[in-house]
Protein backbone atom coordinates (compact mmCIF):
# COMPACT_ATOMS: atom_id res chain seq x y z
CA UNK A 1 0.00 0.00 0.00
CA UNK A 2 1.43 3.83 -0.62
CA UNK A 3 0.84 7.31 0.71
CA UNK A 4 -0.68 9.82 -1.79
CA UNK A 5 0.76 13.30 -1.04
CA UNK A 6 -1.18 15.90 -2.44
CA UNK A 7 1.35 19.02 -3.04
CA UNK A 8 4.25 16.75 -2.24
CA UNK A 9 6.30 19.60 -4.33
CA UNK A 10 5.25 22.56 -2.17
CA UNK A 11 7.48 23.50 0.45
CA UNK A 12 5.99 21.35 3.26
CA UNK A 13 4.64 18.49 0.92
CA UNK A 14 8.08 18.20 0.26
CA UNK A 15 9.85 17.88 3.12
CA UNK A 16 6.80 15.42 3.96
CA UNK A 17 7.72 13.03 1.25
CA UNK A 18 11.38 13.08 2.27
CA UNK A 19 10.87 11.65 5.27
CA UNK A 20 8.41 9.09 3.91
CA UNK A 21 10.91 8.02 1.65
CA UNK A 22 13.28 7.77 4.56
CA UNK A 23 10.99 5.47 6.35
CA UNK A 24 10.73 3.27 3.88
CA UNK A 25 6.97 4.34 2.63
CA UNK A 26 6.06 3.71 -1.01
CA UNK A 27 4.93 7.07 -1.59
CA UNK A 28 2.85 8.37 -4.72
CA UNK A 29 3.00 12.48 -5.31
CA UNK A 30 0.22 14.65 -6.62
CA UNK A 31 1.17 18.44 -7.88
CA UNK A 32 -0.19 20.84 -10.43
CA UNK A 33 3.28 22.44 -10.12
CA UNK A 34 1.91 26.18 -10.08
CA UNK A 35 3.61 27.00 -6.98
CA UNK A 36 5.46 23.41 -6.23
CA UNK A 37 8.91 22.62 -7.78
CA UNK A 38 9.63 19.30 -9.46
CA UNK A 39 13.03 18.95 -8.47
CA UNK A 40 11.94 19.34 -5.17
CA UNK A 41 10.43 15.69 -4.91
CA UNK A 42 12.61 13.02 -3.87
CA UNK A 43 13.15 10.64 -6.77
CA UNK A 44 11.82 7.55 -4.88
CA UNK A 45 8.11 8.90 -5.45
CA UNK A 46 5.92 8.23 -7.86
CA UNK A 47 4.59 11.50 -9.84
CA UNK A 48 1.77 12.63 -11.48
CA UNK A 49 1.02 16.27 -12.80
CA UNK A 50 -2.73 17.41 -12.12
CA UNK A 51 -4.88 19.49 -10.31
CA UNK A 52 -6.70 18.51 -6.96
CA UNK A 53 -9.80 19.70 -8.51
CA UNK A 54 -10.09 17.72 -11.81
CA UNK A 55 -12.14 14.14 -10.45
CA UNK A 56 -10.84 12.51 -13.63
CA UNK A 57 -7.82 12.79 -12.69
CA UNK A 58 -7.68 11.94 -9.09
CA UNK A 59 -9.77 9.09 -10.28
CA UNK A 60 -7.29 7.72 -12.21
CA UNK A 61 -4.33 8.33 -10.34
CA UNK A 62 -6.36 6.52 -7.34
CA UNK A 63 -7.28 3.30 -9.97
CA UNK A 64 -3.56 2.74 -10.97
CA UNK A 65 -1.81 3.02 -7.65
CA UNK A 66 -2.86 1.47 -4.21
CA UNK A 67 -3.66 4.04 -1.59
CA UNK A 68 -3.83 3.81 1.94
CA UNK A 69 -3.75 7.14 3.27
CA UNK A 70 -4.13 10.53 1.51
CA UNK A 71 -1.99 13.04 3.10
CA UNK A 72 -3.06 16.82 1.91
CA UNK A 73 -0.87 19.26 1.13
CA UNK A 74 -2.49 20.78 -1.94
CA UNK A 75 -3.60 24.42 -0.83
CA UNK A 76 -3.04 28.27 -1.56
CA UNK A 77 -1.67 29.65 2.15
CA UNK A 78 -0.39 33.04 1.47
CA UNK A 79 -2.30 35.55 4.34
CA UNK A 80 -2.40 38.58 2.51
CA UNK A 81 -3.04 37.02 -1.38
CA UNK A 82 -6.55 35.72 0.46
CA UNK A 83 -7.69 38.98 2.00
CA UNK A 84 -7.04 40.16 -2.36
CA UNK A 85 -8.09 37.37 -3.90
CA UNK A 86 -10.68 35.46 -1.61
CA UNK A 87 -12.51 33.16 -4.60
CA UNK A 88 -9.04 31.84 -5.45
CA UNK A 89 -8.94 30.51 -1.61
CA UNK A 90 -12.31 28.92 -1.79
CA UNK A 91 -11.86 27.32 -5.18
CA UNK A 92 -8.88 25.53 -4.67
CA UNK A 93 -8.47 25.06 -1.09
CA UNK A 94 -12.62 24.20 -0.24
CA UNK A 95 -13.80 23.29 -3.62
CA UNK A 96 -10.45 21.21 -4.01
CA UNK A 97 -11.01 19.05 -0.86
CA UNK A 98 -14.97 18.53 -1.87
CA UNK A 99 -13.39 17.18 -5.39
CA UNK A 100 -10.76 14.87 -3.11
CA UNK A 101 -13.41 13.64 -1.02
CA UNK A 102 -16.04 12.53 -3.02
CA UNK A 103 -12.84 10.77 -5.50
CA UNK A 104 -11.71 9.11 -1.73
CA UNK A 105 -15.10 8.01 -1.21
CA UNK A 106 -15.57 6.82 -5.03
CA UNK A 107 -12.45 5.01 -4.67
CA UNK A 108 -13.22 3.60 -1.04
CA UNK A 109 -10.02 5.47 0.49
CA UNK A 110 -10.84 6.39 3.78
CA UNK A 111 -7.95 8.10 5.57
CA UNK A 112 -7.02 11.75 5.15
CA UNK A 113 -3.99 13.55 6.93
CA UNK A 114 -4.28 17.37 6.14
CA UNK A 115 -2.76 21.02 6.61
CA UNK A 116 -5.14 22.98 8.57
CA UNK A 117 -3.98 26.02 10.03
CA UNK A 118 -3.82 28.69 13.04
CA UNK A 119 -5.03 30.99 10.96
CA UNK A 120 -8.53 29.27 11.54
CA UNK A 121 -8.46 30.89 15.10
CA UNK A 122 -8.60 34.46 14.00
CA UNK A 123 -7.65 37.03 17.03
CA UNK A 124 -7.21 33.86 19.57
CA UNK A 125 -9.52 34.08 22.64
CA UNK A 126 -6.27 32.75 24.92
CA UNK A 127 -2.28 33.84 25.24
CA UNK A 128 -1.58 30.20 24.17
CA UNK A 129 -4.42 28.65 21.75
CA UNK A 130 -6.18 25.13 22.51
CA UNK A 131 -7.93 23.00 19.90
CA UNK A 132 -10.98 23.91 21.86
CA UNK A 133 -10.83 27.50 21.38
CA UNK A 134 -12.83 29.16 19.45
CA UNK A 135 -12.76 29.08 15.32
CA UNK A 136 -13.34 32.29 14.23
CA UNK A 137 -11.18 33.27 11.37
CA UNK A 138 -10.04 37.03 9.84
CA UNK A 139 -8.79 36.16 6.65
CA UNK A 140 -10.07 34.21 3.68
CA UNK A 141 -7.33 31.85 3.83
CA UNK A 142 -8.42 30.91 7.43
CA UNK A 143 -12.00 30.81 6.29
CA UNK A 144 -11.07 28.05 3.18
CA UNK A 145 -9.30 26.01 5.58
CA UNK A 146 -11.99 25.78 8.71
CA UNK A 147 -14.71 25.17 6.24
CA UNK A 148 -12.35 22.10 4.80
CA UNK A 149 -12.28 21.18 8.37
CA UNK A 150 -16.41 21.44 9.00
CA UNK A 151 -16.27 19.63 5.61
CA UNK A 152 -14.16 17.01 6.73
CA UNK A 153 -15.90 16.56 9.94
CA UNK A 154 -19.54 15.70 7.65
CA UNK A 155 -17.83 13.45 5.47
CA UNK A 156 -16.51 11.50 7.87
CA UNK A 157 -20.59 11.06 9.69
CA UNK A 158 -21.62 10.02 5.93
CA UNK A 159 -19.02 7.95 4.96
CA UNK A 160 -16.97 7.14 7.20
CA UNK A 161 -13.19 8.83 5.73
CA UNK A 162 -11.31 9.55 8.86
CA UNK A 163 -8.99 12.53 9.15
CA UNK A 164 -6.53 14.20 10.89
CA UNK A 165 -6.78 18.07 10.82
CA UNK A 166 -2.94 19.46 11.79
CA UNK A 167 -3.08 23.12 12.42
CA UNK A 168 0.21 24.45 11.92
CA UNK A 169 1.47 27.53 13.14
CA UNK A 170 4.43 29.04 11.31
CA UNK A 171 6.88 26.73 9.60
CA UNK A 172 10.14 27.38 9.26
CA UNK A 173 13.58 26.08 8.03
CA UNK A 174 14.89 23.51 5.78
CA UNK A 175 15.90 19.45 5.48
CA UNK A 176 19.17 19.10 7.54
CA UNK A 177 21.10 18.62 4.70
CA UNK A 178 19.76 21.63 2.50
CA UNK A 179 18.71 19.72 -0.42
CA UNK A 180 15.27 21.20 -0.10
CA UNK A 181 14.00 23.98 1.45
CA UNK A 182 11.45 27.30 0.77
CA UNK A 183 11.41 28.68 -2.16
CA UNK A 184 7.87 30.77 -3.14
CA UNK A 185 7.74 32.84 -6.03
CA UNK A 186 7.48 36.04 -4.99
CA UNK A 187 8.55 35.29 -1.32
CA UNK A 188 6.01 36.83 1.27
CA UNK A 189 7.01 34.46 4.59
CA UNK A 190 9.25 36.03 7.35
CA UNK A 191 11.80 34.31 7.44
CA UNK A 192 13.11 33.61 4.05
CA UNK A 193 12.68 37.03 3.75
CA UNK A 194 15.20 37.62 6.47
CA UNK A 195 17.74 35.49 4.85
CA UNK A 196 17.13 37.31 1.46
CA UNK A 197 18.09 40.42 3.14
CA UNK A 198 21.37 38.56 5.02
CA UNK A 199 22.27 37.07 1.40
CA UNK A 200 22.02 40.69 -0.04
CA UNK A 201 19.40 39.77 -1.90
CA UNK A 202 17.14 42.28 -0.97
CA UNK A 203 18.12 45.60 0.52
CA UNK A 204 15.90 45.64 3.85
CA UNK A 205 13.40 43.88 5.78
CA UNK A 206 9.91 45.76 6.31
CA UNK A 207 8.43 45.22 9.53
CA UNK A 208 4.67 45.18 8.55
CA UNK A 209 3.66 47.29 11.55
CA UNK A 210 4.99 47.89 15.67
CA UNK A 211 1.82 49.19 16.83
CA UNK A 212 0.51 45.47 18.16
CA UNK A 213 -1.16 44.68 21.04
CA UNK A 214 2.33 43.02 21.85
CA UNK A 215 5.85 43.61 23.78
CA UNK A 216 7.48 45.45 21.09
CA UNK A 217 4.56 46.07 19.15
CA UNK A 218 5.92 43.58 16.08
CA UNK A 219 3.28 40.60 15.41
CA UNK A 220 4.14 37.24 17.36
CA UNK A 221 4.16 33.70 15.76
CA UNK A 222 5.19 30.34 16.86
CA UNK A 223 8.08 29.24 14.57
CA UNK A 224 8.00 25.05 14.43
CA UNK A 225 10.66 23.70 11.98
CA UNK A 226 9.46 21.60 8.78
CA UNK A 227 10.75 18.55 9.52
CA UNK A 228 9.14 18.40 12.75
CA UNK A 229 5.86 19.16 11.48
CA UNK A 230 6.35 16.20 8.45
CA UNK A 231 6.99 13.58 11.22
CA UNK A 232 3.75 14.91 12.88
CA UNK A 233 1.95 13.64 10.09
CA UNK A 234 3.93 9.84 9.43
CA UNK A 235 2.58 9.92 13.81
CA UNK A 236 -1.18 11.06 12.50
CA UNK A 237 -1.10 8.78 9.51
CA UNK A 238 -0.35 5.77 12.09
CA UNK A 239 -3.15 7.12 14.25
CA UNK A 240 -5.39 6.48 12.00
CA UNK A 241 -4.76 3.53 10.91
CA UNK A 242 -4.98 2.10 14.21
CA UNK A 243 -8.08 2.76 13.76
CA UNK A 244 -8.38 5.74 15.72
CA UNK A 245 -11.18 8.99 15.39
CA UNK A 246 -11.21 11.82 13.45
CA UNK A 247 -8.98 14.71 15.77
CA UNK A 248 -7.45 18.34 15.12
CA UNK A 249 -3.92 18.93 17.01
CA UNK A 250 -2.14 22.06 16.68
CA UNK A 251 1.76 22.06 15.60
CA UNK A 252 3.83 24.56 17.14
CA UNK A 253 6.28 24.93 19.99
CA UNK A 254 4.59 26.96 22.19
CA UNK A 255 6.94 29.55 22.26
CA UNK A 256 6.34 33.18 20.68
CA UNK A 257 8.67 35.51 18.64
CA UNK A 258 7.91 38.65 17.65
CA UNK A 259 8.98 40.11 14.24
CA UNK A 260 11.79 41.95 15.99
CA UNK A 261 12.95 39.04 17.93
CA UNK A 262 13.25 36.65 14.65
CA UNK A 263 15.28 40.02 13.21
CA UNK A 264 17.64 39.66 15.86
CA UNK A 265 17.94 36.14 15.99
CA UNK A 266 18.59 35.72 12.30
CA UNK A 267 21.45 38.49 12.80
CA UNK A 268 23.19 36.31 15.22
CA UNK A 269 22.54 33.07 12.93
CA UNK A 270 23.79 34.28 10.18
CA UNK A 271 26.37 36.68 11.46
CA UNK A 272 24.98 39.64 9.01
CA UNK A 273 23.74 42.74 9.55
CA UNK A 274 20.43 43.04 8.23
CA UNK A 275 19.50 46.10 7.46
CA UNK A 276 14.97 46.49 8.33
CA UNK A 277 12.50 49.29 8.52
CA UNK A 278 9.25 49.95 10.30
CA UNK A 279 6.43 49.89 7.02
CA UNK A 280 2.82 49.67 7.49
CA UNK A 281 0.79 46.87 8.98
CA UNK A 282 -0.05 44.25 6.81
CA UNK A 283 -4.10 43.54 6.21
CA UNK A 284 -5.14 40.44 8.06
CA UNK A 285 -2.29 39.66 10.47
CA UNK A 286 -3.54 39.09 13.94
CA UNK A 287 -1.38 40.02 16.88
CA UNK A 288 -0.20 37.15 18.50
CA UNK A 289 -0.70 33.32 17.48
CA UNK A 290 1.08 30.58 19.87
CA UNK A 291 0.20 27.31 20.27
CA UNK A 292 -0.74 25.01 23.10
CA UNK A 293 0.14 21.66 21.73
CA UNK A 294 0.47 19.39 24.37
CA UNK A 295 -2.52 17.23 22.63
CA UNK A 296 -0.20 15.94 19.70
CA UNK A 297 2.78 15.04 22.09
CA UNK A 298 0.37 13.50 24.57
CA UNK A 299 -1.52 11.56 22.00
CA UNK A 300 0.54 11.65 18.96
CA UNK A 301 3.53 11.13 21.02
CA UNK A 302 5.20 14.28 18.76
CA UNK A 303 8.77 14.88 19.85
CA UNK A 304 10.18 18.34 18.16
CA UNK A 305 13.36 17.84 17.79
CA UNK A 306 14.09 21.43 17.43
CA UNK A 307 13.26 24.01 20.52
CA UNK A 308 15.60 26.55 19.14
CA UNK A 309 14.92 29.66 16.69
CA UNK A 310 18.43 29.90 16.08
CA UNK A 311 18.88 26.00 15.06
CA UNK A 312 15.73 26.49 13.30
CA UNK A 313 16.85 29.73 11.26
CA UNK A 314 20.44 28.14 10.49
CA UNK A 315 18.90 25.10 8.69
CA UNK A 316 17.17 27.59 6.34
CA UNK A 317 20.05 29.57 5.84
CA UNK A 318 21.88 26.37 4.92
CA UNK A 319 19.28 26.05 2.49
CA UNK A 320 20.14 29.70 1.55
CA UNK A 321 23.39 29.30 0.73
CA UNK A 322 23.75 25.83 -0.57
CA UNK A 323 20.83 26.80 -3.32
CA UNK A 324 21.19 31.09 -3.70
CA UNK A 325 18.34 30.55 -6.64
CA UNK A 326 16.32 28.11 -4.93
CA UNK A 327 15.26 25.38 -7.26
CA UNK A 328 15.92 26.97 -10.27
CA UNK A 329 14.03 24.46 -12.70
CA UNK A 330 11.82 24.29 -15.49
CA UNK A 331 8.58 23.14 -14.25
N1 LIG B 1 6.35 40.01 8.21
C1 LIG B 1 7.03 41.22 8.16
N2 LIG B 1 7.75 41.49 7.01
C2 LIG B 1 7.81 40.64 5.95
C3 LIG B 1 7.10 39.41 6.03
C4 LIG B 1 6.38 39.13 7.17
O1 LIG B 1 7.01 42.01 9.09
O2 LIG B 1 8.46 40.97 4.95
C5 LIG B 1 5.60 39.71 9.43
C6 LIG B 1 4.12 39.51 9.18
O3 LIG B 1 3.42 40.72 9.23
C7 LIG B 1 3.74 38.56 10.30
C8 LIG B 1 5.02 37.74 10.54
O4 LIG B 1 6.06 38.48 9.92
O5 LIG B 1 3.47 39.28 11.46
C9 LIG B 1 4.95 36.39 9.93
O6 LIG B 1 4.51 36.52 8.59
P1 LIG B 1 4.56 35.33 7.54
O7 LIG B 1 4.07 35.89 6.24
O8 LIG B 1 5.88 34.67 7.57
O9 LIG B 1 3.52 34.28 8.12
P2 LIG B 1 1.98 34.45 8.55
O10 LIG B 1 1.96 34.53 10.05
O11 LIG B 1 1.29 35.55 7.81
O12 LIG B 1 1.33 33.13 8.02
C10 LIG B 1 1.91 31.87 8.21
C11 LIG B 1 1.48 30.98 7.05
C12 LIG B 1 0.01 30.80 7.10
C13 LIG B 1 -0.42 30.31 8.48
C14 LIG B 1 0.10 31.20 9.56
C15 LIG B 1 -0.23 30.61 10.90
O13 LIG B 1 1.85 31.57 5.80
O14 LIG B 1 -0.34 29.86 6.12
O15 LIG B 1 1.50 31.32 9.43
O16 LIG B 1 0.34 31.31 11.96
F1 LIG B 1 -1.76 30.31 8.56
Amino acid sequence: MSVLVLGGAGYIGSHMVKRLVEQNEDVVVIDNLVTGHRQAVDKQARFYKGDVRDRAFLDQVFQKESIDTVIHFAAFSIVPESMKDPLKYFDNNTGGVITLLEAMHANHVSRIVFSSTAATYGNPEHATIKETDIQAPINPYGESKLMMEKIMHWADIAYGIKFVALRYFNVAGAADDGSIGEDHHPETHLIPIVLQVAAGKRAELQIYGDDYATADGTNVRDYVHVTDLADAHILAMKYLQAGNNSNAFNLGSSTGFSVKQILEAARQATGKKIPAKIAARRPGDPDTLVAKSDKAREVLKWQPKYDDIHEIIKTAWNWTQKHPNGFEEEN
